[in-house]
């Protein structure tokens, strides 16, 4: 089902579009009632630990910044997250009250599989937020989560993120029940949300078209910045990303508070600044960050539910009612956007140059 282009010009495409379906796939039996749950896991997981520290590389460490908030916000729990290369040479303190989460699409990339075998061999309890079933990773972890995301064939991740996105948040709804850490009322809006998030990553025409006549506005300048807040900075990161790994433009994520302590110095309107801004996490913040790139000449297109008149370009998203479905619907246009970008430029969306699917050598 998954090996096939069905229709679309590349794979990368037509896992842009199935996010909604096997997102569907990844929270089918998870969303319970009144909480979330997992039947490869139980609640012992928590037990004599307190803290959560996640490892991983490239799209799938922008997963593991996006749940640290999630941790922290629902589950009340301390999480720290690091790039795994970084990790395996910090001679890292491992401490057995400490739950150890690699996550990764193939489950085979070297870095990743190493510090997992460090935070084993130290004793530590070990999970994995894995796509294949029978990889190193799930074979040697203490607990595995597969994501269902289906063969990812596209070298540039969409649709393994999505799913390890929701997996994770449904992780942070499971521990903060097994905590009690947030009140029914909050539980029930978070599950709410969940539901709706395949809803947020069904593409609407209007939107693709959108980003496809965007699309030629943006190959050129000398640069892009991606800004955010709160979970919109890791995905500030993975559009910089996507955008990196299939146009060969320059791009890099950056939170939006911290423009001012250096990167403000690069605008110019050859500055390209992609704003994210959602209408229910912090929009006020973001939009005086952003003001003060527009009054530096930068050339802002804003990616938001509520209409920005600083904007030169704006990308309308629908109106929702909780900030993660503000992030799915973004996803997916910072998606289209780095895809048609690159079409436009010529290249080869699915075979980008220098980069490999999976990286199994360190
Ligand atoms: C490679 C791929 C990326 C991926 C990263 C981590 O660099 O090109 O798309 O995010 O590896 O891969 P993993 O399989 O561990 O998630």
């Amino acid at each position: 089902q998954y090996a096939q282009k069905d229709g679309f010009r590349f794979f990368m495409e037509k896992e842009i579009y199935e996010q909604s379906d096997v997102v569907s796939d990844c929270m089918l039996g998870r969303v319970n009632d009144n909480t979330t749950s997992f039947d490869e896991i139980d609640d012992s997981i928590l037990e004599g630990i307190n803290e959560i520290k996640i490892c991983a590389c490239g799209t799938s460490y922008h997963a593991g910044i996006t749940s640290s908030y999630l941790f922290e916000r629902l589950s009340k729990i301390k999480c720290n997250v690091e790039i795994a290369s970084e990790f395996r040479y910090k001679q890292p303190l491992l401490t057995k009250d400490t739950l150890f989460i690699v996550i990764s699409q193939s489950g085979e990339t070297a870095d990743t599989l190493e510090v997992l075998k460090m935070a084993k061999n130290a004793g530590l309890k070990t999970l994995v937020i894995c796509n294949v079933d029978n990889s190193s990773m799930t074979r040697l972890a203490d607990y595995t989560i597969l994501t269902r995301a289906g063969i990812e064939k596209g070298v540039a991740s969409t649709k393994a993120f999505s799913t390890q996105t929701v997996v994770l948040w449904m992780l942070a709804l499971y521990f903060a029940n097994i905590k009690n850490s947030i009140c029914e009322d909050t539980m029930q809006k978070e599950l709410t949300a969940l539901r709706e998030v395949p809803k947020a990553l069904t593409i609407d025409d209007k939107i693709h078209e959108k980003t496809r006549r965007l699309s030629k506005r943006y190959l050129h300048g000398h640069g892009f910045f991606f800004i955010g807040r709160d979970v919109f900075y890791p995905l500030a990161l993975e559009g910089a990303l996507k955008l990196k790994e299939i146009s060969y433009l320059h791009a890099e994520g950056y939170p939006s508070g911290e423009m001012k302590h250096g990167p403000i110095a690069l605008a110019d309107p050859e500055l390209f600044t992609i704003a994210l801004m959602p209408e229910n996490l912090l929009y006020e913040k973001v939009k005086s960050n952003v003001e003060e790139l527009s009054a530096r000449d930068s050339t802002i297109c804003s990616i938001s539910p509520l209409d920005f008149e600083l904007s030169d370009d704006f990308i309308k998203i629908k109106k929702t009612n909780h900030y993660m479905l503000e992030f799915f619907e973004m996803l997916v246009v910072l998606q289209l956007l780095s895809m048609e970008i690159s079409i436009r430029l010529g290249n080869d969306v699915d075979m980008p140059r220098n980069l490999a699917k999976s990286v199994t050598v360190e």
